[in-house]
Formats: structure tokens, sequence, C-alpha cells
């Protein structure tokens, strides 16, 4: 039998500034997923704000502690950049009674639900492997949630629920599900349609579906950034590592797509900016007057080539990175450019950073960690 809120054994809300020592009652945002790439740079921004901080992840694909260590090395690198402790567990989504000991730690007041897989061509290859933790995962942090009563989420969606899209700048008008080429972007279409469903059947839900387009960049310190386990999927953290020797050549899928230069084109944005997209969003899931489930795209509105990519980052580094024209990849799109007009407009978020800072800040990182966070 589940216990109600008021049963809850709840540890205080309260917020420890390690440089002042301060304590302040505030908001408690857990996030899943927050020992990645998105999650971690969102973290900061939280931290900075005064929220405390509950992050659940299993590492299934981040580096996880140290042995003898409580934290992922960028976890530590978080608190070391903001000077405010967080809170880790290491835990599946999948596993619901140890998500439950989580949730029933701390009155936890909203999520942000970063966990999940995200390789668009691997989801090709292991359907099954992503809509189990995709779906069952989400479904049961749904579960706890409502069993808990905290009913305010934010989502990180993607771009590729609308699938090969029909026009550009795609706005959120723009119909979803028809045309998704990969079970990543059926998982988040599927995702999605479960909150929009859950929010219909209790108005006590408050949900943002954040559509990200292509995150790249780091943070400006140098001490976070991308750091995949494996051989990286997508483009940036690959060009890094190939600035820094650890791969040869960037293999660059398709020359024959119908763009400028016959590479796919995408809406790249700098991590910073869409990790202060959360905080807009956390904003408005706390708004009494919002109700249900509402999409909101997040990127520059700019497309760029794979092409024109690769010369910003070897302007950037210095260095001419070598690259090789490949067959397409199953489950890409030919462009993506989003319209954020809309977030301009109801949540106050646009983003600022441009090409250049992105390809500054990824380079800063990767020179500065070459092996990432070993
Ligand atoms: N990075 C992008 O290009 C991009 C674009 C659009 C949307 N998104 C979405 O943003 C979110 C974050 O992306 P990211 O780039 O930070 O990915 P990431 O792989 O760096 O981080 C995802 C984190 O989720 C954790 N995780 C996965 N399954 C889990 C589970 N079952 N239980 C607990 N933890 C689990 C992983 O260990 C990892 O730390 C994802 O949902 C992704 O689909 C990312």
């Amino acid at each position: 039998m589940a216990p109600t809120p008021n049963e809850l054994p709840c540890q205080k809300t309260t917020l420890t500034d390690m440089r002042t020592s301060k304590v302040a009652d505030v908001e408690v945002v857990l996030v899943t997923g927050g020992a990645g790439f998105v999650g971690s740079h969102t973290i900061i921004e939280l931290l900075n704000v005064g929220y405390q901080v509950v992050v659940v992840d299993n590492c299934l694909t981040s580096k996880p502690p140290r042995k003898g260590e409580t934290l992922p090395a960028v976890l530590r690198r978080v608190q070391d950049i903001t000077g405010m402790n967080l809170d880790f567990h290491m835990v599946s989504l999948l596993d619901r009674q140890a998500l439950r000991k989580v949730f029933l730690l701390y009155k936890v007041d909203v999520v942000i639900h970063f966990a999940a897989l995200k390789a668009v061509g691997e989801s090709v290859k292991r359907p099954l492997d992503y809509y189990h933790n995709n779906l069952t995962g989400t479904i049961t942090l749904l579960q706890v949630m409502s069993e808990v009563g905290c009913k305010r989420l934010v989502f990180s969606s993607s771009s590729t629920v609308y699938g090969s899209a029909q026009y550009f700048p795609t706005d959120e008008e723009h119909g979803t599900g028809v045309g998704i080429t990969n079970p990543y972007g059926r998982s988040k279409y599927v995702c999605e349609q479960i909150m929009k469903d859950l929010t219909v059947a209790d108005k006590e839900w408050r949900v943002v579906l954040l559509r990200y387009f292509n995150p790249v960049g780091a943070h400006e310190s140098g001490l976070i950034g991308d750091d995949p386990l494996g051989v990286p999927v997508n483009l940036m953290p690959y060009l890094a590592q190939c600035a820094v020797g650890r791969r040869d050549v960037v293999h660059v899928f398709g020359g024959d797509w119908d763009t400028p230069d016959g590479t796919c084109v995408r809406d790249y944005m700098h991590v910073v900016d869409l990790a202060k997209g959360h905080n807009a969003a956390l904003a408005k899931v706390s708004d009494k007057k919002f109700t249900g489930a509402k999409a909101y795209n997040l990127g520059r509105g700019k497309g760029i080539s794979v092409l024109e990519m690769i010369s910003a980052f070897s302007k950037a580094c210095g260095k001419e990175i070598p690259y090789k024209i490949v067959g397409r990849r199953r489950g890409d799109v030919r462009r993506t450019t989003c319209s954020g007009t809309l977030a301009e407009k109801e949540l106050s978020w646009k983003s600022s950073r441009t090409v250049d800072d992105m390809c500054r800040d990824v380079w800063r990182w990767q020179s500065k960690n070459p092996n990432g966070y070993e």
C-alpha cells in the first residue's frame, strides 16, 4: 500500500552553501539522468538559483563513482563549480523499489527527467533495449511520482518526434509521431503521449515537454563537458576526440542528402543555453495557472551542416580535422531547424551563444581533459 505524502519520512528541505554555510528553505528538484551531459550542465544552473538537487542515475551511459567515492566525477566537479552540495543515488528508473526509497527520503517538489538511452543509430539496432529503458523507466517514474503526490515534471523530449519534418523552421504546431525514422524518436513520442494522457486523467499534473534540437558545447570552466562511454555517436564529441588524437578520422554519414553541401543540417545550440531553458520550464510548471502538458522547442533556429561544423571546430582547435564521407546512417533525417518563438514568448527563453562559442567551449573541455573524466 503506497504511503500518502503526509506519511512520508521527509528529509528536511535545506540547502547548504559550502562557501557561506547559509541554510535556506528551498524547493527540491529530483533530476533523473543527472550524471549525463545535459543533466550535469542543468544542475549547475539549478544550484546557482538555489534549488536543492537530488540526482538519480544508474550510470548506464555515464561514468560511475570511482571506488570509495560517493559521487561520479562529473558531479564532484559540478559541486566544485557551484560551491554547492547535491545528493546522488545510483539507482535505475527500472528499479521501482529503489526509486520509491529515494522519493521517500526527500520531499521532492518537481522532477526533471533526462534519463534515457539516446543514440539514434543504436536504437535501430537495439529497439527492445530502447523501448524497455525509455518507456518502462518513464512509466515507473510517473507511477512513483503519482504515489507520493509529486505531479510537476519537465521532460527531455527531442526534435525527433517531428520525424522527417515537412517545413522549417519547425514549430510546435507541426504534427508529431508520423514518419519518425528510429525507435529512439518513437520512444520520446510515446513518452509525450503518456504524459499528455496522464494530465487529462489527473488535472493536478503539470508537465512541460522540452523538445531539444542538438545540444553541444561545454561549461565555460572547462571542467565538465560531453564524455560519452565508448565511441561517440554524436558529431561534437567525436570531433573533439579526433582533435586530441583519440580518434583518427570523423565519419560523415552521407554526402548525398538534399542539402546545400550534401551533408545533414542540424540546429546546434549551446548546452548552457539549453540548461538555462530548464529553469524557465521549472518556472512554468510552478505556475498555478498552468495545467496539462505543453511542448516547447528549444533550439537556435539556425541550421548548419556537418561540414560547416567540422570547419568551425577545426578553426577553434587550430587543427584540420580529417573527415571521410561514408554511407548514410539508418534513422537519420536530412535536416532539423527549430522555431523557438513559443519558448521565447511563453518561457522568456532564447539561446544566445554562437557556434564559435560552442566550438571554443568544447575544445577547452576536451583539451583540458583529453580522456574525459578518467
Ligand atoms: N544530447 C542530445 O543531443 C539530445 C537531443 C535531444 C534530446 N536529448 C535527451 O536529453 C536527455 C539527456 O541527454 P544527454 O545527452 O545528457 O544523455 P546522456 O547519455 O549523457 O545522459 C543520460 C543519463 O541517463 C542515465 N540513464 C539512462 N537510463 C537510465 C535509467 N534507466 N535509470 C537511471 N539513469 C539512466 C545515463 O546513465 C546517463 O547518465 C535524454 O533524455 C535525451 O534523449 C538529448
